[in-house]
């Protein structure tokens, strides 16, 4: 019988904090600047150049989507989202005195797609907001085209998809901006915060802008609207430590991802998402399974809490919650999100997992569904050279 490492509960994320993070944020607080320093510029320009294009670090991943929105003009009308997702997304959305109008995704990789987009579009709408939901990158390029012909941007909800690529290019920087989150579950975090990138520059102006007050410059001038959705610079300090390691993290992920497909893949009742199409790369977030149906997926959340593993139903659909059960706009049933909705669960899953714990995990929830061990594929002792995984 399979045991974890230690008598601890298996949490579902922890971030990696070593003493280069601790170091980092230390430097900071033995000097005097805490917040608006060099080292939120420096942050910024190692995005600026991962990605090729301006970028804003902004209090979160809610605040980067909200100024996207705003910045790109969006302030009514209606916002076509995925309800499958987080509802940080719809709640951006609301903020920037909008609706969202929930388009049904692709039912096995939770994403919209292009027909999806289609079906739901309405001429109230504004603005497309496509998810990546789990790292999944959505089919952008092609809402972007059919979305251009139109004038209607698409910010790319890409809070969960740092280093995830959609035909070669990175995701958030194909629409008319894209927004990553750092809170603590994601590939890399500042404890809180998050980004704008965009490739027009008066987008980033304007987001800068209106994250400090609507100051155009150090000192007492302001130019319209504005809030205080600036990061510290204690923040911006791990996040220049996090940064150095975070491609090593996704490749760990990868690595921890391809050993829990390869444990489920022989159960017909437990699915996983789908390998993504060549040319593009999912960095992983989460680790979703889905089960046969709701029940069956509450039964293994069950059996995992019994053991101490933490567990979660990713996602609910949003449009279940309010305010959006009313103030929404849903054009057809979600059949899509509702299947996912239902049956999805979020297992532990991050670069800190040791291989027992992950085995443990796994042969819990094989147990729960009325598999029996040896149909579990022979996992690799875990003294096994961690592979990076194929995508
Ligand atoms: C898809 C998605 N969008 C937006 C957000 C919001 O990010 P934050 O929690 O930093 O505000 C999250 C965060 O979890 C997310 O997963």
């Amino acid at each position: 019988m399979l045991q974890p490492s230690s008598s601890g509960r298996i949490p579902l994320s922890r971030p990696t904090i070593e003493g280069v993070d601790r170091d980092s944020v230390l430097q900071v607080l033995e000097g005097t600047t805490l917040a608006l320093g060099p080292k939120t510029r420096e942050l910024e320009e190692r995005f600026e150049s991962r990605f090729g294009m301006p970028a804003a670090l902004v209090s979160s991943g809610t605040a980067a989507l909200y100024l996207s929105l705003r910045a790109l003009g969006v302030e009514g009308g209606e916002v076509i989202t995925p309800s499958y997702g987080f509802v940080a997304t719809a709640h951006a959305i609301a903020l920037a005195g909008a609706t969202p109008r929930f388009a049904d995704v692709h039912p096995k990789t939770g994403c919209l797609t292009l027909d999806s987009v289609i079906r739901a579009f309405h001429p109230a709408v504004r603005a497309i907001v496509p998810v990546h939901i789990f790292g999944t990158p959505a089919p952008v390029d092609e809402i972007v085209a059919w979305a251009s012909e139109r004038q209607i941007p698409v910010i790319e909800d890409a809070c969960e998809a740092l280093g995830s690529e959609r035909c070669g290019r990175s995701v958030g920087t194909i629409g008319s901006a894209g927004t990553f989150a750092f809170y603590p579950n994601k590939q890399m975090t500042l404890g809180e915060g998050g980004l704008v990138v965009s490739p027009h520059g008066e987008v980033i102006e304007a987001v800068r802008r209106m994250r400090n007050q609507g100051r155009t410059s150090t000192g007492l001038e302001f130019a319209g609207e504005g809030f205080n959705f600036r990061i510290t610079e204690l923040q911006a300090a791990l996040g220049l430590a996090q940064i150095e390691r975070v491609d090593r993290w996704i490749e760990r992920r990868d690595h921890l991802a391809a050993r829990y497909i390869a444990d489920f893949s022989a159960h017909p009742g437990i699915e996983t998402l789908p390998p993504v199409p060549a040319g593009d790369r999912r960095s992983w977030f989460a680790f979703p399974i889905f089960l046969e149906n709701r029940s069956t997926r509450d039964r293994v959340a069950a059996s995992l809490d019994g053991r101490g593993i933490d567990s979660a139903p990713y996602f609910p659909g949003i449009d279940r919650f309010p305010p959006y059960d009313s103030a929404s706009r849903v054009p057809s049933d979600l059949p899509a999100t509702r299947g996912l909705s239902d049956r999805g669960l979020a297992i532990p899953f991050f670069p800190g997992l040791a291989e027992p714990d992950r085995r443990f995990v796994a042969s819990v929830i094989l147990g729960a569904v009325g598999s029996v061990e040896p149909r579990m594929r022979p996992v690799a002792p875990p003294s096994a050279p961690s592979e990076p995984s194929s995508r």
